[in-house]
């Protein structure tokens, strides 16, 4: 059997990955539950699906799995203190979103207003995956707002936000470039 990866190395290959950061969210008997995520990834386009993995041990996996329902807010760079907020854990349930500014979706979810978009999403799938779960949700309603452009990323541990080319948005290939 082949042996896993040097734990080291394969945290630090991960963290070369940059990523934009969501909090995923969910409502459970009146109580709102939130995490920072960045193991965000869309799915499938038509149906509209997502998924994202969920750490076994917070407490955010424990609701969502009895709620089957989440919301995700794209978090713009305004986001940032409310991404480390809902990262720390340890942090009180009751009045988590005290100082949030955040409205609520069709499905009673919390959604960030420091976003860049919002998703909600019906579980329709929960697969175990060593230390995490994969929830994959079917895309219910989805909104963006265009008022805030600049995204929060996450890379090696640090926040930062995009530079643009100057030249194109997309990448042009043009011979002899490769
Ligand atoms: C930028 C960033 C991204 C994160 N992404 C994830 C993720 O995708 N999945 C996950 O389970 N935890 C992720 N975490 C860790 C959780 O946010 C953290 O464990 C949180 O405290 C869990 O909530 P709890 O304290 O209510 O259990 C991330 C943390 C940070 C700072």
């Amino acid at each position: 059997m082949t042996e896993p990866a040097d734990q080291t190395a394969f945290r630090g290959a991960l963290g070369r990955f940059a990523s934009g950061v969501t909090i995923v969210s969910t409502v459970l008997d009146g109580i709102d539950h939130a995490m920072t995520a960045s193991a965000f990834t869309s799915v499938s386009l038509d149906p509209p699906r997502v998924l994202v993995c969920s750490k076994r041990t917070s407490r955010f996996h424990e609701a969502v799995l009895e709620s089957g329902i989440w919301g995700v807010s794209i978090l713009s760079d305004r986001g940032r203190a409310a991404s480390a907020w809902f990262a720390h854990r340890g942090r009180p349930l009751e009045g988590q979103f005290d100082q949030i500014p955040h409205h609520r979706g069709a499905l009673g979810v919390p959604l960030l207003d420091a976003s860049l978009a919002w998703l909600e999403c019906r579980t329709i799938g929960a697969h175990d995956s060593g230390t995490h779960t994969i929830l994959v949700g079917e895309v219910t309603w989805a909104a963006v707002q265009d008022d805030d452009d600049d995204p929060l990323l996450y890379f090696r541990s640090h926040y930062g936000t995009i530079v643009r080319s100057p030249e194109s948005e997309k990448t042009v290939y043009e011979s002899g470039d490769v």
